[in-house]
C-alpha cells in the first residue's frame, strides 16, 4: 500500500498529514527517506522521525445503529456518533452512511482499501431495506422502485422490490445515493416513516444485540429474493 495509507493505517496521521510528514523528510522506509509514491509492504520497516511506526492491526466492526445516532466521526451539533458508540482502540470509521433516524447494518473498520471498494459505486454492492411506509404500496408503486425512479439527482438504477406487510417494503439496492431509499419511496407516492438497514454486503445482524428500534418482528431469511414485486404478506 502506498506509504501515506499505511501511516493513516497506523494511526500516525491522515493521508493528507502524512503526505506533510513524508514531503518534509520525517520518514524512512528501510533507512531511506519515503517518497509520496513509495509503496510499503508487510515486512518493510517505517520510521516518523526515527522512530519505528507500529503495524497497526486491521479492525472490522459490523454495528447495529440505533436512531439518533449520526454516521460521522463528530457531529456539530454535539449528537452521539457511531464511532462514540463502538469506542474501538482503532480509529475505524464508517463505511457510507445511514440517516440519523435510520437503524440497521453498518460496518466501520481502518482497512482504507476495503471502506474504498465497497463504497465505490462502480462495485455495485448489495444493500437491503425494510421501509415502514404511509399507505399501501401497490403492485405497480413496487414494478416502478425495480425499474428506476426518476429522482433529481437521475434515475435510480434496475432494483428489487417486494412487501414484507401491507405498508412495509423490503428493497435491494445496488447503489448508495443520499437519503436514497427515502427518496424513492416518496416518489412512488409513499413517504417513509421508519428505515432499517437489514443487510449491508452480504452482512446481515443476526446474533447482534438488538438495539430497540420499536418494530415488529421482522422476516428472517435471504432478503427480497426477487427482481419483482410480489403481493402482500398475509
Ligand atoms: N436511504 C435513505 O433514505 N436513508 C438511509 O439512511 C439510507 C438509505
Amino acid at each position: 500500500m502506498r506509504l501515506n495509507a499505511y501511516l493513516a493505517r497506523a494511526g500516525v496521521a491522515s493521508r493528507r498529514k502524512s503526505d506533510e510528514l513524508i514531503k518534509a523528510g520525517r520518514v524512512t522506509v528501510n533507512g531511506e527517506p519515503g517518497q509520496l509514491n513509495t509503496f510499503v509492504g508487510a515486512d518493510d520497516r517505517v520510521e516518523v522521525d526515527g522512530k519505528p511506526v507500529a503495524k497497526q492491526r486491521l479492525a472490522y466492526l459490523l454495528l447495529h445503529k440505533p436512531a439518533g445516532v449520526v454516521t460521522t466521526a463528530r457531529d456539530p451539533q454535539g449528537r452521539p456518533t457511531v464511532v462514540d458508540l463502538v469506542a474501538h482502540e482503532s480509529p475505524v470509521v464508517p463505511v457510507g452512511r445511514l440517516d440519523a433516524d435510520t437503524t440497521g447494518a453498518l460496518l466501520l473498520t481502518n482497512d482504507g482499501e476495503l471502506a474504498h471498494r465497497l463504497a465505490h459505486p462502480r462495485y455495485g454492492v448489495e444493500k437491503v431495506y425494510e421501509a415502514d411506509v404511509e399507505g399501501r404500496p401497490t403492485e405497480e408503486a413496487l414494478q416502478l422502485l425495480c425499474e428506476g425512479v426518476d429522482l433529481d439527482d437521475g434515475r435510480t438504477a434496475p432494483a428489487e422490490a417486494g412487501l414484507l406487510g401491507p405498508s412495509r417494503v423490503e428493497l435491494m439496492l445496488h447503489e448508495g445515493r443520499k437519503h436514497q431509499v427515502k427518496r424513492m419511496l416518496e416518489a412512488v407516492g409513499h413517504p417513509v416513516t421508519r428505515l432499517h438497514r437489514s443487510r449491508y454486503a452480504g452482512l446481515a445482524l443476526e446474533g447482534l444485540r438488538n438495539l430497540p428500534r420499536g418494530r415488529g418482528p421482522g422476516r428472517s431469511g435471504p432478503g427480497p429474493g426477487r427482481s419483482s414485486p410480489s403481493p402482500a404478506a398475509p
